[in-house]
């Protein structure tokens, strides 16, 4: 069966990027003209899903009100004759059909999955966490995870390697075989372990292809690291029960929830812009000269 829905946890409460997440989405903060979350969507859509669920939480209306339609500014814009804009506008809320459930608590990722059970119980699908953007060249990478899932089935996760230093951030993997290159079959997982704890560097990034089982294990997920409710922790207990594949992708990611890393997609979005490149090469020269 096909992965149709993309489920993306956007409860979060941004509070890396206060004080401008105070009333903003961090979800919504711009890469260049288009939002964060809007990546993350085309990139779903783009991989053959077509049915969006997003598990928001208080102070994420406007990234309803983004993907809906706005009357006044499309009749504006259409009566000023501005027709790309307008074109544009349709585009977005025609992009696609969006599900709003509400996370009522902020109990975790893990948690925030299980909100998604009622749609999502009877089929494998796919989850996508926004903060994590790949600007690449590379097949989408949600659709690499696919791919694996409809040649071998069970579940599947993006995986990335990371410096000794990092692993405390992440979800860290311990493989038991390679099937082929880059494509692991996994034994056992840790959450944000610390450095000499980790079973590998091989990280977990936002994109996943998940069994239904993992609802009745999220269930009885009890709090892990940081005192939250963690996908990774039902993911081991998965793993005792269903294949679950680990993938090394190809592309580039930029951890849009941080500051270093926003700012870092922004310039290299800007970069592989014919009209803004010049304009930050200029800067950049300007500052060193
Ligand atoms: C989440 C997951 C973690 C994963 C990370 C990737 O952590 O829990 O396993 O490695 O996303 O970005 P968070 O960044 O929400 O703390």
């Amino acid at each position: 069966m096909k992965v149709k829905k993309c489920v993306f946890p956007v409860a979060g409460l941004g509070t890396r990027f206060l004080p401008v997440t105070k009333e903003l989405a961090k979800e919504m903060l711009p890469l260049v003209n288009r939002p964060i979350i809007s990546y993350g969507v085309e990139e779903a859509l783009s991989s053959g899903c077509d049915e969006i669920v997003m598990i928001t939480g208080r102070a994420k209306k406007s990234i309803e009100d983004y993907f809906d339609r706005s009357f006044e500014l499309e009749e504006l814009l259409k009566s000023r004759g501005k027709t790309e804009l307008y074109e544009m506008m349709l585009k977005i809320s025609n992009m696609a059909d969006i599900l709003f459930i509400r996370q009522r608590e902020p109990l975790g990722l893990g948690h925030a999955v299980l909100c998604a059970e009622p749609v999502c119980k009877n089929e494998f699908f796919g989850v996508a966490l926004p903060d994590d953007v790949f600007i690449n060249k590379d097949a989408p990478i949600l659709s690499q995870l696919i791919k694996v899932h409809e040649k071998l089935g069970g579940t599947v996760i993006a995986l990335e390697e990371v410096a000794p230093e990092k692993v405390s951030r992440y979800g860290i993997v311990q493989t038991q075989f390679s099937i082929e290159n880059g494509i692991y079959k996994i034994s056992d997982m840790i959450e944000k372990p610390k450095n000499e704890e980790a079973p590998s560097n091989l990280a977990i990034m936002g994109r996943y292809v998940l069994s239904p089982s993992i609802f009745p294990i999220l269930k009885e997920q009890k709090a892990g690291a940081g005192g939250e409710i963690q996908l990774t922790d039902a993911l081991k207990t998965l793993a005792d029960q269903e294949p679950v594949w680990g993938v090394v992708y190809k592309g580039r990611r930029f951890d849009c929830g941080t500051q270093t890393g926003w700012l870092s997609a922004n310039i290299q979005l800007a970069l592989n812009d014919p009209e803004l490149r010049d304009v930050v090469l200029e800067v950049v020269k300007n500052e060193t000269e």
